[in-house]
């Protein structure tokens, strides 16, 4: 098996749909054998069926990234199934309702902050200890173009995927000599369940974004998901710390 991510193995969390789904096709197309992490057990079990009837290595853990143990089971599981654990993509998101702040319940803010910060924070300190014992590794989070300007999304939402970016660059600074390296992605509107029920509430709002990017449409997910294989390859042997726009352009403008 001959792709960017040939021999790794990788552990991707939100696996069950949008930018995580087409993560595992594009990293197991790649070469990897992957371990899908996710809450929904029917997708993932369905996607695992469709990667191994494809002659992919494929398995799943299903994963509440919020639950220490949980993610703990997800790491065993690579390196119960596969040996070693080379990659994770943390990607396991949750959007958020556009309130205005001053009217927010503190249980919006605690839940996004929750999945979207502390679950980034849990998968990595655990994979990190895993990725030091096996001598090396690569990780990717999934930050958000609200992780570098203020959309005008919820902000507990642009505040979790600031720290995001802070998040990998900590974790960067901290283990580049032990031979981990740390990137982000920061995916503009791409078509997932997450943007399509945010579209679904507020008609107009997909033709609005696309007035304001560059590149003037929605991503696919699979888009996304090939700047986070590459990021998690070795093609990308040099690079650490940077959160990686994915966004047609947005952020330039
Ligand atoms: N779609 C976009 O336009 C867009 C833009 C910027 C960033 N993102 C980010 O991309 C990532 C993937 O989102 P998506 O667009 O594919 O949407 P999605 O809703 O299809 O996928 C999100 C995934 O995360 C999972 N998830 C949520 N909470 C979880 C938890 N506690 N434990 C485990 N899994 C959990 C969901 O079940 C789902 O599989 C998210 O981090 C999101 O914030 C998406």
């Amino acid at each position: 098996m001959s792709g960017i991510l040939s021999g790794k193995v990788a552990l991707i969390t939100g696996a069950s749909s949008g930018i995580g789904a087409a993560a595992a096709r594009v990293f197991a197309r790649e070469g990897a054998a992957v371990v899908l992490a996710a809450r929904r057990e029917r997708e993932l079990r369905d996607l695992v069926d469709e990667l191994t009837a494809k002659g992919f290595e494929a398995a799943y853990s299903v994963t509440d990234v919020t639950r220490p143990e949980e993610v703990e089971r997800a790491v065993s599981t690579a390196v119960g199934d596969y040996g070693r654990l080379d990659v994770a993509f943390n990607n396991a998101g949750l959007g958020a309702e556009q309130t205005p702040m001053h009217l927010m319940d503190d249980e919006v803010f605690d839940a996004i902050v929750e999945v979207n910060l502390r679950g980034v924070w849990l998968c990595m300190s655990r994979q990190i200890r895993q990725m030091l014992a096996g001598g090396g590794g690569a990780i990717v989070n999934t930050s958000s173009v609200g992780g570098l300007v203020a959309t005008p999304v919820a902000a507990p939402y642009v505040i979790a995927k600031h720290a995001v970016v802070g998040a990998t660059r900590a974790a960067a600074a901290e283990y580049a000599k032990q031979g981990i390296r740390v990137n982000a992605i920061a995916p503009g509107t791409t078509r997932s369940e997450m943007i399509e029920a945010w579209f679904a509430l507020r008609p107009g709002m997909e033709e609005l974004l696309h007035a304001v990017t560059p590149q003037g449409r929605t991503a696919e997910p699979e888009e996304v998901a090939e700047a986070a294989a590459w990021l998690a390859s070795d093609r990308a042997s040099f690079v650490t710390g940077v959160t990686l726009p994915v966004d047609g352009g947005y952020t330039l403008i």
